[in-house]
């Protein structure tokens, strides 16, 4: 990633998740890979990997206008193919309990749900825990 691309990750996390999962990250010991995806020069969607003993996606945010087309389920991919290429046999993710939508979308990937985390996202607002196993 380019030094001035890091500012229009952070961007568009804030813009699309409400949050940077990139910022998050940066102030804990954790190594980390930003996946791009570019249509025409312009960045249309993004995917934040990190890993220290466990390797986890840690967002997936692809721009209105390219949805539904694929590049969401790309950008996983090239987490997943990542985490083979450094020796990880499995990839983790958390998901809010009520975004049925999306737990059935990272289900048609291959993820499963292992676990619930209570209280993830706040008092009450329980996750997730899914994984991905090679
Ligand atoms: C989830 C998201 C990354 C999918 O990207 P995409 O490029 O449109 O996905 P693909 O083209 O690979 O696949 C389309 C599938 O995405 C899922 N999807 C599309 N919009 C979605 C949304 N707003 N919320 C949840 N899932 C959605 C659907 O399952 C859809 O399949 P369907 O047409 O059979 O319903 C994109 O909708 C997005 O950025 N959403 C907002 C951010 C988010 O929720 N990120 C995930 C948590 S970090």
């Amino acid at each position: 990633m380019k030094d001035d691309e890091v500012e229009d990750v952070i961007d568009l996390e804030y813009e699309i998740l409400g949050l940077s999962v990139f910022v998050n990250i940066s102030t804990k010991p954790y190594h980390k890979k930003v996946f791009l995806a570019e249509v025409n020069g312009e960045i249309a969607g993004l995917s934040v990997a990190y890993w220290n003993d466990e390797f986890k996606i840690g967002s997936v945010a692809v721009k209105e206008e390219y949805r539904n087309q694929g590049i969401g389920r790309s950008l996983v991919k090239k987490c997943i193919e990542f985490a083979r290429s450094i020796g990880f046999d499995s990839v983790w993710l958390e998901v809010a309990v009520n975004q049925a939508r999306l737990v059935s979308y990272y289900k048609t990937m291959g993820f499963r749900i292992h676990d619930v985390i209570k209280h993830y996202y706040g008092i009450g607002k329980h996750a997730y825990s899914m994984v991905y196993r090679m």
